[in-house]
């Protein structure tokens, strides 16, 4: 989120919302996040809060108000700009930071590698290191933390589709130092750390872990980028960073190392611990619902046979699917996502003036009554009676920032939970229960869903 100066005059009343200090009220987003949201919420569909140094947030939750802004110009609607918060992590030149043609350039680039169609590339990956962590699981002979095994698969996997199954030698250096890295990003005041500690003051201070393990990681990145460089494009693995190096803009021009540094972090970061917390969240409303398990039980039986899933098995794996999307909903991991006014906009009839930051509330939107009769309740069936638009259902966002690794998350959730499932009995431990918590500009599971696992296979 960007700090933005104060809206004019003549500017439209803020609708309302919570009226404590902003400071407390980026307190209360930091450590109840959701809780903080959903009172906000009270004050209507559209709503305001004010957090301390990110400024006031002009929240809108109506399916229909949420289409108007996934719909409307991009070059009025600057995400990159609300989001430069993140680019002490992914880096100026990356596609999350940037607006109007250098974003779309961006996106041409990143689109390809990502396609629906890649995906049967990574499936291996991605079932064997679910089998792995399956496997620690089982011989862990006690409780186990689903986060934690969902980020060692998911970090993985991305680390092999982005560098190539023989990434480097010092992988697992190279996996520890990454997992190092994004520990620092999860931490629950991140938002608070990044308003007292502002990048362009601390940045070269060597003072915050942060950036003494950034510079580290880019180092290492940077010598794997030259190595690659140097070789001849048939003689480099198969991965996403030969595909950059292989890039041609329109200007005949190819990528500069910090392009390719920007875009691989990019997607490691945004592609790892997003996909691993709504794994864990999968998990933790999933396994205790005993109807919802026989039922994928049942599926994947008659499916796969009692074996291992296989590539053509997925598309037949409709509940499971359905569970996937249900549990993106309860939990979406990340609430809102932000937009910039760079000229006035107008939604739900309203004008709201260049410099306001708009919401679509992701969060709210998904626990609307009216939309989601039983919000709180898991009830995968509702995505089989009918199907959500994109503005009604919408964990990745939307319109021309919609995720660019959409298929690729909803692809390896699948391979990993039909892989546990079939692999593992898991249970939660008597009266476990989470609450959600912020990872970083994430919401995680307050106790890491912890969870007993036992062999199957
Ligand atoms: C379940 C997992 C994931 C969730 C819930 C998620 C969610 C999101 C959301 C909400 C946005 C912002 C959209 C907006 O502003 O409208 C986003 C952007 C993005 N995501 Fe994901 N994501 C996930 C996994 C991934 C993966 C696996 C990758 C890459 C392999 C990825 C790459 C990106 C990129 C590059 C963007 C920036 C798009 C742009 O600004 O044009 N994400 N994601």
């Amino acid at each position: 989120m960007a700090a933005v100066p104060p809206l004019a005059a003549d500017a439209p009343p803020l609708p309302p919302g919570p009226r404590q200090h902003p400071v407390l009220q980026l307190l209360r987003y930091s450590f109840k996040p959701l809780e903080f949201l959903e009172q906000a919420a009270r004050h209507g569909d559209t709503f305001s809060v004010h957090l301390a140094g990110f400024g006031r947030l002009v929240h809108v939750s109506r399916p229909e108000d949420i289409r108007e802004v996934f719909r409307g110009d991009p070059a009025v609607l600057h995400a990159g700009e609300a989001n430069i918060l993140l680019a002490t992590l992914v880096g100026q030149t990356s596609v999350l930071v940037l607006d109007d043609e250098a974003h779309a350039r961006q996106r041409r680039v990143l689109m390809p590698p990502l396609k629906g169609e890649r995906m049967r590339t990574f499936f291996d990956a991605m079932r064997r290191e679910a089998l792995a962590t399956a496997e620690a699981w089982a011989s862990a002979g006690g409780e186990v933390r689903a986060d934690l095994g969902m980020q060692a698969v998911t970090l993985r996997v991305i680390l092999r589709a982005v560098l190539g199954a023989e990434a480097a030698e010092d992988f697992e250096e190279l996996q520890a130092s990454m997992g190092r890295l994004l520990r620092e990003v999860r931490h629950p005041l991140a938002l608070v750390m990044y308003v007292v500690f502002p990048p362009a003051r601390f940045e070269n201070s060597g003072l915050l872990p942060f950036y003494r393990l950034r510079r580290r990681f880019d180092t290492r990145l940077h010598q794997i980028i030259a190595a690659q460089r140097a070789l001849p494009p048939e003689a480099r693995p198969a991965c996403l960073l030969s595909d950059l190096l292989d890039i041609r803009y329109e200007d005949g021009r190819g990528m500069s190392d910090v392009e390719v540094r920007d875009a691989v972090v990019t997607i490691l970061a945004a592609g790892h611990d997003t996909t691993a917390l709504s794994l864990a969240w999968a998990l933790e409303q999933m396994v205790p619902n005993a109807a919802v398990m026989a039922k994928i039980r049942a599926e994947l039986d008659a499916v796969c046979g009692g074996a291992l899933p296989e590539p053509e098995h997925l598309p037949k794996l409709e509940y499971l699917d359905a569970c996937i999307r249900e549990s993106l909903r309860l939990r979406t991991i990340l609430p809102l996502v932000v937009r910039l006014l760079k000229a006035p906009f107008t939604v739900g009839g309203v004008t709201w003036p260049a410099g306001t930051i708009l919401c679509p509330s992701l969060h709210v939107l998904h626990h609307r009554p009216d939309l989601y009769p039983e919000p709180e309740r898991f009830r995968p069936e509702r995505f089989l009676e009918r199907r959500y638009g994109p503005h009604e259902w919408a964990p990745f966002g939307g319109g021309s920032r919609a995720c660019l690794g959409q298929a690729f998350a909803l692809y390896e959730m699948k391979v990993v939970l039909a892989t546990l499932f079939t692999a593992l009995d898991l249970a939660r431990p008597p009266g476990a229960v989470s609450k959600p918590v912020r990872r970083g500009i994430s919401i995680g599971p307050s106790d890491g869903t912890r969870l007993l696992a036992r062999r199957r296979l």
